[in-house]
Protein backbone atom coordinates (compact mmCIF):
# COMPACT_ATOMS: atom_id res chain seq x y z
CA UNK A 1 0.00 0.00 0.00
CA UNK A 2 3.08 2.43 -0.47
CA UNK A 3 4.99 4.54 2.25
CA UNK A 4 3.12 7.03 4.37
CA UNK A 5 4.27 10.85 3.23
CA UNK A 6 6.16 12.76 5.91
CA UNK A 7 6.29 16.22 5.91
CA UNK A 8 8.60 18.21 7.84
CA UNK A 9 7.88 22.33 8.22
CA UNK A 10 9.79 24.73 9.95
CA UNK A 11 7.34 26.16 12.25
CA UNK A 12 3.59 25.62 13.56
CA UNK A 13 2.57 28.55 10.89
CA UNK A 14 4.07 27.10 7.88
CA UNK A 15 2.55 23.35 8.95
CA UNK A 16 -1.06 24.71 9.10
CA UNK A 17 -0.82 26.65 6.01
CA UNK A 18 -0.07 23.40 4.51
CA UNK A 19 -2.52 21.16 6.60
CA UNK A 20 -5.55 23.72 5.44
CA UNK A 21 -4.77 23.08 2.04
CA UNK A 22 -5.00 19.13 2.61
CA UNK A 23 -7.83 19.74 4.90
CA UNK A 24 -9.40 21.39 2.04
CA UNK A 25 -8.78 19.26 -0.52
CA UNK A 26 -10.22 16.25 1.35
CA UNK A 27 -13.32 18.18 1.83
CA UNK A 28 -13.37 18.83 -1.58
CA UNK A 29 -13.38 15.42 -2.75
CA UNK A 30 -15.80 14.39 -0.21
CA UNK A 31 -18.39 16.82 -1.12
CA UNK A 32 -18.16 15.78 -4.88
CA UNK A 33 -18.61 12.49 -4.32
CA UNK A 34 -21.60 12.52 -1.31
CA UNK A 35 -22.04 15.86 -0.57
CA UNK A 36 -20.73 15.67 3.12
CA UNK A 37 -17.36 15.81 4.27
CA UNK A 38 -17.07 12.91 7.64
CA UNK A 39 -13.78 14.29 10.09
CA UNK A 40 -12.73 12.32 12.79
CA UNK A 41 -10.47 14.16 15.44
CA UNK A 42 -8.76 13.40 18.09
CA UNK A 43 -7.63 15.60 21.34
CA UNK A 44 -3.83 16.29 22.50
CA UNK A 45 -2.71 19.52 21.05
CA UNK A 46 -4.34 18.46 17.68
CA UNK A 47 -7.30 20.61 18.10
CA UNK A 48 -5.12 23.57 18.22
CA UNK A 49 -3.01 23.34 15.49
CA UNK A 50 -6.54 22.34 13.67
CA UNK A 51 -7.85 25.57 14.41
CA UNK A 52 -4.71 27.36 13.50
CA UNK A 53 -5.15 25.90 10.16
CA UNK A 54 -8.77 26.19 9.35
CA UNK A 55 -9.19 29.79 10.90
CA UNK A 56 -6.88 31.48 9.27
CA UNK A 57 -8.09 33.85 7.00
CA UNK A 58 -8.26 32.51 3.64
CA UNK A 59 -8.20 33.83 -0.26
CA UNK A 60 -12.31 33.68 -0.47
CA UNK A 61 -12.27 31.01 -3.82
CA UNK A 62 -13.99 27.54 -3.20
CA UNK A 63 -11.74 25.61 -3.05
CA UNK A 64 -10.03 27.53 0.30
CA UNK A 65 -12.95 27.79 2.11
CA UNK A 66 -14.32 25.13 4.98
CA UNK A 67 -18.08 24.96 4.14
CA UNK A 68 -18.76 23.77 7.55
CA UNK A 69 -22.26 23.29 7.23
CA UNK A 70 -21.46 20.05 5.45
CA UNK A 71 -18.89 18.88 8.24
CA UNK A 72 -19.54 15.80 9.80
CA UNK A 73 -17.01 15.86 13.33
CA UNK A 74 -16.45 12.44 15.22
CA UNK A 75 -13.93 12.04 18.07
CA UNK A 76 -11.63 9.29 17.14
CA UNK A 77 -11.36 9.02 20.66
CA UNK A 78 -13.05 10.56 23.64
CA UNK A 79 -12.50 10.39 27.69
CA UNK A 80 -15.20 9.16 29.82
CA UNK A 81 -16.14 12.59 31.19
CA UNK A 82 -18.98 14.66 30.82
CA UNK A 83 -18.88 17.05 27.67
CA UNK A 84 -17.82 20.70 29.74
CA UNK A 85 -15.13 18.67 31.69
CA UNK A 86 -11.78 19.91 31.70
CA UNK A 87 -10.89 16.33 30.28
CA UNK A 88 -13.33 16.36 27.41
CA UNK A 89 -12.22 16.25 23.73
CA UNK A 90 -15.58 17.60 22.50
CA UNK A 91 -14.41 20.58 25.00
CA UNK A 92 -11.73 20.53 23.42
CA UNK A 93 -12.62 21.56 19.92
CA UNK A 94 -15.32 23.07 21.05
CA UNK A 95 -13.30 26.12 22.65
CA UNK A 96 -10.74 25.54 20.01
CA UNK A 97 -12.52 25.79 16.70
CA UNK A 98 -16.19 25.32 17.29
CA UNK A 99 -17.05 28.40 19.05
CA UNK A 100 -14.59 30.23 17.13
CA UNK A 101 -15.75 29.68 13.65
CA UNK A 102 -17.44 32.52 11.86
CA UNK A 103 -21.18 32.43 11.49
CA UNK A 104 -20.81 32.97 7.63
CA UNK A 105 -19.40 29.47 6.91
CA UNK A 106 -21.63 27.63 8.80
CA UNK A 107 -21.85 25.17 11.65
CA UNK A 108 -20.54 22.06 11.44
CA UNK A 109 -22.89 18.93 13.14
CA UNK A 110 -20.76 17.50 15.84
CA UNK A 111 -21.44 14.22 17.37
CA UNK A 112 -20.43 14.29 21.04
CA UNK A 113 -20.61 10.84 23.65
CA UNK A 114 -23.57 10.13 25.17
CA UNK A 115 -22.90 11.63 28.71
CA UNK A 116 -25.87 9.96 30.49
CA UNK A 117 -23.23 7.20 30.33
CA UNK A 118 -19.61 8.70 31.32
CA UNK A 119 -19.81 7.57 34.84
CA UNK A 120 -20.69 3.66 34.35
CA UNK A 121 -18.31 1.57 35.69
CA UNK A 122 -16.98 0.66 32.39
CA UNK A 123 -17.10 2.09 28.95
CA UNK A 124 -18.76 -0.80 27.14
CA UNK A 125 -22.45 1.10 26.69
CA UNK A 126 -20.97 4.50 26.05
CA UNK A 127 -18.22 2.85 22.89
CA UNK A 128 -21.64 0.71 21.57
CA UNK A 129 -23.57 4.08 21.53
CA UNK A 130 -21.13 5.82 19.75
CA UNK A 131 -21.38 2.78 17.55
CA UNK A 132 -24.99 3.65 17.35
CA UNK A 133 -24.28 7.18 16.36
CA UNK A 134 -21.70 5.89 13.38
CA UNK A 135 -24.43 3.88 11.75
CA UNK A 136 -26.94 6.62 11.65
CA UNK A 137 -24.23 8.34 9.56
CA UNK A 138 -22.73 6.00 7.80
CA UNK A 139 -24.92 2.94 7.46
CA UNK A 140 -28.35 4.94 6.50
CA UNK A 141 -28.58 2.11 3.81
CA UNK A 142 -28.09 -0.41 6.11
CA UNK A 143 -25.21 -3.00 5.00
CA UNK A 144 -22.22 -1.31 5.78
CA UNK A 145 -19.54 -3.03 6.54
CA UNK A 146 -17.61 -0.54 8.18
CA UNK A 147 -17.50 3.43 7.80
CA UNK A 148 -15.12 4.68 5.91
CA UNK A 149 -14.15 8.47 7.00
CA UNK A 150 -13.34 10.76 4.59
CA UNK A 151 -10.73 12.25 6.93
CA UNK A 152 -8.79 11.05 10.35
CA UNK A 153 -6.81 13.80 12.13
CA UNK A 154 -4.41 11.81 14.92
CA UNK A 155 -2.11 12.56 17.24
CA UNK A 156 0.74 10.56 18.17
CA UNK A 157 2.02 10.04 21.86
CA UNK A 158 5.67 9.02 23.34
CA UNK A 159 4.60 5.86 23.61
CA UNK A 160 3.76 5.56 19.59
CA UNK A 161 -0.39 5.36 21.32
CA UNK A 162 -3.09 6.99 18.56
CA UNK A 163 -6.41 7.56 19.13
CA UNK A 164 -6.56 5.41 22.58
CA UNK A 165 -4.95 2.54 21.43
CA UNK A 166 -1.49 2.09 23.66
CA UNK A 167 0.95 -0.34 23.29
CA UNK A 168 0.45 -3.76 24.26
CA UNK A 169 -3.09 -3.47 24.77
CA UNK A 170 -5.86 -6.27 23.70
CA UNK A 171 -8.17 -3.22 21.69
CA UNK A 172 -5.17 -3.06 19.32
CA UNK A 173 -6.36 -6.33 17.90
CA UNK A 174 -9.92 -5.59 17.31
CA UNK A 175 -11.23 -6.52 14.01
CA UNK A 176 -14.53 -6.61 14.24
CA UNK A 177 -16.09 -3.54 16.29
CA UNK A 178 -15.92 0.07 15.04
CA UNK A 179 -15.60 1.38 18.89
CA UNK A 180 -14.24 0.14 21.94
CA UNK A 181 -14.29 0.74 25.55
CA UNK A 182 -10.56 1.46 27.44
CA UNK A 183 -10.71 0.75 30.85
CA UNK A 184 -6.92 0.95 31.67
CA UNK A 185 -5.68 4.05 29.98
CA UNK A 186 -1.86 4.83 30.68
CA UNK A 187 -2.47 8.23 29.79
CA UNK A 188 -5.53 9.78 32.01
CA UNK A 189 -7.88 9.55 32.36
CA UNK A 190 -8.40 5.65 32.23
CA UNK A 191 -11.81 5.46 31.20
CA UNK A 192 -12.42 6.30 27.16
CA UNK A 193 -13.66 4.82 24.04
CA UNK A 194 -11.40 4.99 21.02
CA UNK A 195 -12.55 3.93 16.93
CA UNK A 196 -10.39 0.83 16.26
CA UNK A 197 -7.65 0.24 14.09
CA UNK A 198 -9.57 -0.99 11.11
CA UNK A 199 -12.00 1.98 11.03
CA UNK A 200 -8.80 3.85 11.13
CA UNK A 201 -6.93 2.91 8.23
CA UNK A 202 -10.42 2.54 6.07
CA UNK A 203 -10.81 6.07 6.46
CA UNK A 204 -9.92 8.05 2.89
CA UNK A 205 -6.93 9.30 4.49
CA UNK A 206 -5.01 9.91 7.33
CA UNK A 207 -3.20 12.54 8.67
CA UNK A 208 -0.69 13.28 12.00
CA UNK A 209 -0.07 16.08 13.54
CA UNK A 210 2.97 15.62 15.68
CA UNK A 211 4.92 18.44 16.83
CA UNK A 212 8.22 19.45 19.00
CA UNK A 213 11.04 18.15 20.04
CA UNK A 214 9.43 16.07 22.58
CA UNK A 215 8.33 13.83 19.29
CA UNK A 216 11.80 12.76 17.98
CA UNK A 217 12.16 9.47 19.51
CA UNK A 218 8.73 7.86 18.80
CA UNK A 219 9.31 9.53 14.82
CA UNK A 220 12.71 7.82 14.52
CA UNK A 221 10.95 4.33 16.44
CA UNK A 222 8.08 4.60 13.93
CA UNK A 223 9.99 5.37 10.99
CA UNK A 224 13.26 3.70 11.19
CA UNK A 225 13.35 0.34 13.23
CA UNK A 226 10.82 -2.55 12.96
CA UNK A 227 8.56 -1.54 16.07
CA UNK A 228 6.41 0.30 13.54
CA UNK A 229 4.93 -3.59 13.01
CA UNK A 230 3.80 -2.81 16.92
CA UNK A 231 3.44 0.59 17.61
CA UNK A 232 -0.15 1.65 17.49
CA UNK A 233 1.09 4.78 15.22
CA UNK A 234 3.37 2.27 13.27
CA UNK A 235 0.51 0.25 12.40
CA UNK A 236 -1.71 2.48 10.52
CA UNK A 237 1.66 3.27 8.48
CA UNK A 238 2.23 -0.07 7.68
CA UNK A 239 -1.75 -0.83 7.45
CA UNK A 240 -2.84 2.36 5.90
CA UNK A 241 0.66 3.63 3.68
CA UNK A 242 0.19 6.30 1.16
CA UNK A 243 -3.05 7.10 2.72
CA UNK A 244 -1.34 8.35 5.57
CA UNK A 245 0.21 12.15 5.98
CA UNK A 246 2.06 12.73 8.77
CA UNK A 247 2.62 17.12 9.32
CA UNK A 248 5.48 17.44 11.76
CA UNK A 249 8.10 20.09 12.00
CA UNK A 250 11.74 20.13 11.78
CA UNK A 251 11.94 19.41 16.00
CA UNK A 252 10.24 16.34 15.90
CA UNK A 253 12.08 15.18 12.59
CA UNK A 254 15.63 16.00 13.22
CA UNK A 255 17.54 12.43 12.62
CA UNK A 256 14.17 10.53 10.99
CA UNK A 257 15.06 9.06 7.51
CA UNK A 258 12.15 10.03 5.43
CA UNK A 259 10.20 7.33 4.15
C1 LIG B 1 -6.32 11.88 23.70
C2 LIG B 1 -5.76 12.09 22.35
C3 LIG B 1 -4.45 11.36 22.12
C4 LIG B 1 -3.48 12.37 21.58
C5 LIG B 1 -2.04 11.93 21.69
C6 LIG B 1 -1.08 13.03 21.29
O1 LIG B 1 -7.52 12.01 23.83
O2 LIG B 1 -5.55 11.63 24.63
O3 LIG B 1 -6.69 11.86 21.35
O4 LIG B 1 -4.53 10.24 21.33
O5 LIG B 1 -3.80 12.66 20.25
O6 LIG B 1 -1.80 11.57 23.02
O7 LIG B 1 -1.24 14.12 22.15
P1 LIG B 1 -0.41 15.47 21.91
O8 LIG B 1 -0.76 15.93 20.55
O9 LIG B 1 -0.94 16.39 22.99
O10 LIG B 1 1.01 15.11 22.09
Amino acid sequence: SGSPNLYSFADIDSLATQLRKYVLNNQHAALNKHDIFRVAVSGGSLPNTLAKALLAPGNGSAEDTAQFSKWEIFFADERAVPLDHPDSNYRLIKEELLDKIPAQLGAPKVIPIDEEHVHDGDPTELADLYTEELKRSFAAKDSVRIPIFDLILLGVGPDGHTCSLFPGHPQLREEDAWVVGVSDSPKPPPKRITLTLPVVTHAVNIAFVATGSGKKDILKRIFDTDESHSLPSGLVNVQAGHKVSWFSDNAATEGVAFP
